[in-house]
This record gives structure tokens, sequence and C-alpha cells, in this order.
């Protein structure tokens, strides 16, 4: 056995409905581990929830209901909606399971035990909706806290710290070696910048229970819950210890399994920009404390923004994403979400571009390609490829690794605009050479079976790359194709599969158009 490509998203509070920030990070996450399961590796995706805390806990209150039952509640609706999002998660963490449970404790005695914790008392502010503390510095010049932090209370009470600033110089060190450990750029500078001008404050990690019950007990202290963000973070090494990898279990003092999954490090942790100071600062700080390795890459993602405004419930200015995929279909919405927004930037769902890029690119470019190309060999060819021919293998070539590189370096955007070239290429050529035309001159009977080999073979090679984010389209593809197996293959984007003699199914529509329906 060797490593997994171990890949995480954030695991999302349990408070709420799924909304578009939350399926954009899963689809992204997905899109990268389905890009290295294409190229031939063994991947563990894993995402889920983030359950303890105040605000489910005031939530589960105003709800009557017990906090456990609340989040059960709650976590059916979540992983359906993985489900509906066609994810290809390995597991599905939820923080108040036993197994999470027991790690996180595992690691509080064990940091106790290695002096990392000391007893103080804490005299601050606290923001349940952000679940952090806040100090006279984050207040702004009018003397206010900005209304992110919701109601923010003044608190006195004692409390366990996690020393912090001991810390500070090798982070800075490690983020200069390793420039790929902080991505996007702009949100390694900002980390770098944050580290360089301040003083780390150590970290608070307890509640008295008190004031909060619903968290994870400190096994050497009764009066107490672990702060939430210990608790959350410890996510991304919990399952694997969970199931038993050596390279978490064997430093906390846990037990291995002889089959376990070979997992940490992690190799990306895929977040919001919201959350950056927590992985980038805390979370390897906890590492090192734990004597674990760090994880290879945090991948700091943007917001979406709907019409150019903060999406927000109170406003109905929302996206739907299991509406919008009821509608238009899960490919339709991966899709978009990553045609439209690279990793980093923000961005600005309009319904408007939305249905832009169904009818241009999806409709019009892919869906037509394959549509007319296998109309035409059924109804010139009853199906059957007379013939084999390489005009377009170049250009289809020069496509493919463009795109393999893109998606090499997870660049997304990039891979879906070098594919759309070859969309676009073989699209032309249906124009340029006219095979409606040439079925009518009965002297160019070869040069139509040619030109309807490029056309079937180029759809081949086309379901290929796109798989990584529209799979069930690529698979559709692959069926009415009639090539035997699956388009989960990289290697299978190599011209010429398609054999002499070969015959295709019929065509069915792989996105309807809209306008038409309507009519
Ligand atoms: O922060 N656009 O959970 P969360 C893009 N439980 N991404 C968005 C977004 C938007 N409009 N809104 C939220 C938490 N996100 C913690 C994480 S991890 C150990 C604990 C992203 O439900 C956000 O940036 O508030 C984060 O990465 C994820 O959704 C979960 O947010
Ligand atoms: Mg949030």
């Amino acid at each position: 056995m060797s490593k997994r490509f171990y890949l995480t998203t954030a695991i999302d509070y349990v408070n709420g409905e799924p909304h578009l920030g939350h399926a954009y990070e899963k689809v992204i996450t997905d899109i990268i581990a389905r890009t290295h399961l294409s190229l031939g590796q063994d991947v563990f995706y894993l995402t889920g929830l983030d359950e303890h805390g105040q605000k489910v806990q005031s939530a589960a209150k105003a709800d009557g209901k017990d906090p456990q039952l609340y989040c059960d509640e709650f976590a059916a609706i979540w992983e359906t909606f993985a489900g509906r999002l066609n994810l290809t998660n390995s597991d599905f963490v939820r923080t108040s399971s036993q197994r999470h449970k027991a790690f996180v404790q595992a690691v509080l005695q064990n940091l106790h035990d290695n002096g990392h914790f000391y007893q103080a008392e804490y005299r601050g502010f606290y923001s349940a909706r952000q679940e952090s503390f806040l100090t006279e510095k984050d207040r702004r010049e009018d003397g206010t806290f900005d209304p992110i932090y919701g109601d923010v209370n003044e608190l006195v009470e004692h409390n366990y710290y996690f020393k912090l600033g001991q810390h500070q110089q090798w982070l800075i060190d490690h983020i200069e070696a390793n420039p790929s450990f902080i991505q996007p750029e702009t949100r390694r500078n900002e980390v770098l910048g944050f580290l360089k001008n301040n003083t780390l404050e150590d970290l608070c990690i307890t509640r008295p229970k008190e004031r909060l019950e619903w968290g994870i007990q400190l096994p050497f202290d009764e009066r107490y819950v672990t702060y939430v963000w210990f608790d959350a973070l410890s996510n991304y090494a919990s399952i694997p210890a969970a199931l038993g990898d050596a390279a978490v279990a064997g430093p906390i003092g846990l037990d291995s399994k002889p089959a376990a999954p070979e997992l940490w490090p992690a190799d990306i942790h895929v977040i919001g920009k919201d959350i950056l100071k927590f992985h980038a600062v805390y979370w390897p700080i906890m590492l090192k404390a734990m004597k674990l390795p760090l994880p290879g890459q945090v991948l700091v993602h943007g917001w979406w923004q709907k019409d150019g405004q903060k999406m927000s419930k109170t406003t109905g200015n929302v996206v739907d994403p299991v509406g919008v995929i009821e509608e238009w279909g899960v490919d339709a919405f991966r899709y978009y979400v990553v045609r439209e927004l690279d990793i980093g930037p923000d961005g600005n769902w309009t319904d408007e571009s939305f249905e832009a890029r169904y009818s241009a690119e999806l409709a019009n470019g892919l869906g037509n390609l394959v549509n007319r190309s296998l109309s035409m060999l059924n109804r010139y060819r009853g199906g059957m490829l007379e013939t084999t021919s390489d005009e377009l293998a170049e250009d289809a070539e020069k496509w493919i690794t463009k795109a393999r590189r893109n998606y090499e370096s997870h660049q997304i955007q990039a891979a879906l605009i070098s594919i759309w070239r070859l969309v676009d290429r073989a699209n032309q050529y249906v124009e340029q050479t006219a095979p409606f035309k040439l079925a009518k001159q009965e002297d160019q009977s070869d040069r139509l079976n040619e030109v309807l080999y490029n056309l079937i073979e180029c759809c081949r090679i086309l379901a290929v790359l796109i798989w990584p984010v529209i799979p069930d389209t690529a698979e559709k593809i692959f069926e009415q194709v009639n090539f035997d197996g699956s388009p989960a293959d990289f290697e299978l984007a190599k011209w010429g599969g398609l054999a002499e003699g070969h015959t295709c199914n019929k065509a069915t529509p792989l996105f309807p158009r809209k306008d038409l329906e309507k009519k």
C-alpha cells in the first residue's frame, strides 16, 4: 500500500441548509479528487459537518430540541446534498461522533501532558455568530464591532490557553520555504503579512460548561468543553486516526490498524477566504504540537455573491443549489461554478450568465457537437465508422496536453477553456467540411467516412477530458458512442481509440435547450 492523495473541504456549520458557497467548495474539491482518480491515483476525499458550539446549541434550544437530535436531522440533509452534487467523498465526518471525539480527547491529553496549555482568566468579548473571541483591537473606529460578528458579549471567565508565541518564527520560515503551502499567492502574502506584523496571542481553547455544554469535554478537567475551532480543525486528522492510519495514530499514542488507508499528511485542505487564519496559522501550530507533519497545501477560494450583493436569507437574495440542480441538472451546476469563477477571486452569480453559459457552451457547444456527429453517423452510415483518420489528431493532442497540464496544477477554469477550444475546433470542422453536403455527393463517400470518424473520435476524447468536472455527461457520451469502459481514465484521451467497423448508438440530447422547451 502507499499513501493516498488526501484532500478535504471545510466542515460546515450544521445550523442551516446548504447554500451556494458550500456547494462550490465541495464541487472544486470533488473535481480535484476526480482529476487525481483520472490520473490513476488512489484518492481519499473527506467532507462533513462541524456540529458543536454556541451557535448550534442556541439554534437547537430555539427549536426546543436536544442538540444531538437537532444535528442528526440536519446531517441527513447534508449527506443527501453531497449525493446531489455527485461527490466522490470517501467518508463523511461529524464532529459529534464518537470516533472524532475520542481523537480530540486523546490530542488534548497529549498536549496537556506535554506542557502546551496553561490556565488563566479571560476578559474579552465573544461573537457567537463567528464562534470567536474578540479583543479591544477588533473594535472599529467608532467603538462598535463589525456587524459580521452579530451580538458581541463581554466575558470574564477562567479558561485554558494554548501557547502559540513560541511557534511564530518556524511558521514564517515554513511558509517562506514552501511557496505552494498557501495558495493562491495573495492569500500566502496575507498570512505572511499577518505573522510578520503581529505577535501571536495565546489561543483560548476551552469554554466553561455553565456557558456552553454542547462540545467535547476536556479529559483532564470536566468543568470545560473544547473551543469549537480546536475541535473542528482536528477532524482532518481524526478520521485518518479512526481508520487506523499509523501516521496519525502513532504520534498521538492511539492504535493503528494493519490494512488502514495511508492518509496523513493531507495533500490539500480546500477552504474559503474567511477561515484562512484558522487553517494557515492555528492548524499548523496544533499539528506541530502534536508532532504530526504539516499538510501539503491550504487552497483558498473566494466568495460568491448574487447579483453583486452578499447572499442573505433575510433578504431572499440566495442561490439554492438544489433548485438549480433540479431545473438544469447537476452537471450544468458543476460546470458553471468552476467555469465562471477561478479558485481565488470572488464571484458573482447571475441567472443571466448561468443561462448564457448553459446555452452557448453546454447546449450549443458540447451538446450540439455530440448530437449532430452521432445523428449524421446514424443517418448516413447506420451508426458505423467505416474508416479511421487522423485529420484532427494534432489539434486534439494539443488541447489534451494543455488540459492535462491545467488539471495537474488544479487550474480547473483554465482546463475547461482548453477543452472548449477542442469543442469549438470540432464544431468549426463540421462547418468547414459540411458532411451534409458530402452525403449528397456520391464521389465524396470516402471523404464523408473520414469526417465522421474525426468527429466521433473528438466526442470520445472530450468525454474523458470533461469527466472530472461533468462526470454524468462524460458517461452519457461514452454510452452513446458505445465505447466500452469508463471515461474516468485520462489515459483514454489519446487519438485513435475508436476502431474501423465500430458501431455507435443513437444520439440523445445531453443538454436540452430550455428556450425551445418553453415554446
Ligand atoms: O466556517 N461563497 O463553516 P461555514 C463561497 N465550520 N464560500 C462560502 C460562502 C460563499 N458565499 N459562504 C461560506 C465554517 N463559504 C466552519 C469551518 S473547518 C475546520 C470549520 C465557505 O459553514 C466558507 O468559506 O460557515 C467555508 O470554507 C465553508 O463554506 C463552510 O463555512
Ligand atoms: Mg461561515
